[in-house]
């Protein structure tokens, strides 16, 4: 028999474990889906298969599913699958928990050591013609596409030397090359990075290895025209800790920020390093080169969001006193010093999303996710174990913002920006509503420019979704 799943915020509420695996044929709409909304929509969830070996753990540590809301001729299918990790498969076999903490390999028992710990967790991504669950603690997961069926981990044939990919990884749509990294990519608590290119095909064609400062979390970068940014704040991993069985990650205010900048083609000994105060960022809206400046737009928060970081750092700050913005840094390639300038776009949020013809270049809107208060108290729901309520569109330029109330009892799921084919047509954003009063899902598509008017669209899904991380839109092609 399984046992019961702690009481912690990672697994109660809305964040109970679901273990679902299902497939739902044609959802019931309400409204219109607009016939240009052809494609897949991928989500990748943590849902933990069993109780935590320890007692307790993070929601970060959930068994990866992939979520897949699929678009064709106005009807909407859904299905959700495990990806069959390594880790998944030894736990089936097994029927418990044998992984210890979250990114811990010497918490773990015995019959497990030395095997993949990848949960594949936390982003889709379709490129190459291959859809890869990432997790940045370990290399991708190839899922297929229509069937969600694991094909296996992926390591670009052979050819991939790090042991971790991030989940952020960077398209460029003009030339559909994949920007990403790997950081801790010769073992825990290292300080290498890998720098890594692979073309339209989905061929590696560039690693470069550089060391960092310090082993800092290092969630997500930017990518410019002609800029490669690799920023880390000072979530820190130690590797005493970790042997002790201590967690991987804890906060240390007493050591700075660090950004890295280079030529995005040119060699990684040409990296300029900058120093920044001492921060929380996980997310980055986008980056642009202007002449000699690099700009990069994100979200801050003065600590980090995760309890779980900022206790292991000896910090007790609850979760709604954790204050942040949507903050740009500035770095003038052309002067000497090693400090940005720094400037405030807009109140604190997360998931910020553009559109993809905005990516790595000049733009001036942005969707995020917030949390308003004045529209009702917080809601157990997610990583950080506070959902967003609210999805506000930002105009960087000017300030100007537009809040979209996602409706009384409800959280939204990080949305996605879906490009529209009509000329001078902003888009839709897509995103789930948990409806906490039924204990089911909708899913909203609303018009990009106009979120006062609220959806178009609302599809059902008759059962509780867990609370997914990132996902991404696939055109049909
Ligand atoms: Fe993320």
């Amino acid at each position: 028999m399984t046992g019961p799943f702690p009481e912690t915020m990672d697994y109660i509420g809305h964040n109970a474990p679901s273990r679902i695996e299902a497939e739902i044929y044609d959802l019931v709409v309400h409204g219109e889906i607009p016939d240009e909304i052809a494609g897949a929509w991928y989500q990748s969830v943590p849902d933990p298969q069993y109780p935590p070996l320890l007692g307790t753990d993070t929601y970060l540590s959930g068994d990866g599913m992939v979520r897949m809301l699929r678009f064709e001729n106005g009807h909407v299918d859904f299905k959700q699958r495990y990806v069959r990790t390594e880790r998944w498969q030894l736990e089936r076999a097994a029927r418990r928990a044998l992984f210890g903490a979250y990114r811990n390999p010497f918490t773990d028992d015995p019959s497990v050591r030395g095997k993949r710990r990848g949960a594949a967790n936390t982003t889709p991504i379709f490129h190459g013609g291959r859809l890869l669950a990432l997790k940045e603690d370990s290399r991708p997961w190839e899922v297929d596409p229509r069937s969600l069926e694991t094909i296996g981990e992926w390591d670009y044939e052979g050819r991939l030397r790090s042991e971790t990919v991030t989940a952020h990884p960077r398209l460029d749509p003009r030339t559909g090359e994949l920007y990403f990294f790997g950081y801790e990519a010769s073992g825990l608590a290292s300080r290498d990075v890998a720098y890594c290119v692979a073309d339209k095909n989905g061929q590696l064609v560039r690693e470069d290895w550089f060391q960092v400062p310090y082993c800092a979390l290092m969630h997500d970068f930017i990518v410019t025209q002609e800029h490669a940014v690799f920023p880390g704040f000072p979530i820190v991993a130690d590797l005493e800790r970790i042997e002790a069985g201590g967690p991987h990650w804890a906060w240390d205010p007493t050591k700075e920020s660090f950004v890295g900048i280079m030529p995005r083609d040119g060699r990684v000994e040409q990296m300029r390093w900058f120093r920044a105060r001492p921060c929380s960022v996980f997310h980055f809206v986008n980056g642009f080169t202007e002449g000699s400046k690099v700009h990069i737009d994100m979200c801050v928060s003065e600590v980090p969001a995760f309890e779980f970081m900022r206790v292991a750092g000896d910090l007790h700050v609850p979760q709604h006193e954790v204050q942040g913005n949507l903050v740009r840094w500035t770095f003038d390639l052309s002067k000497p010093g090693d400090t940005p300038e720094e400037h405030v776009l807009g109140p604190a949020g997360d998931f910020p999303r553009i559109a993809d013809k905005d990516m790595m270049v000049d733009y001036d809107i942005t969707y995020y996710a917030r949390v308003d208060v004045n529209f009702g108290p917080p809601i157990v729901s997610g990583p950080v174990g506070v959902g967003f309520n609210t999805i506000t569109r930002l105009e960087v330029k000017t300030g100007k913002m537009t809040d979209l109330f996602v409706g009384p009892n409800c959280t939204a799921q990080e949305h996605v920006h879906i490009p529209s084919r009509k000329p001078g047509h902003e888009g839709y954003l897509m995103y789930i509503v948990d409806r906490h009063d039924q204990n089911q899902a909708e899913v909203h598509i609303v018009e990009a420019a106009h979120l006062e008017n609220g959806p178009i669209a609302r599809i059902l899904v008759p059962m509780r979704l867990r609370c997914g991380v990132h996902g991404n839109w696939v055109p049909q092609t």
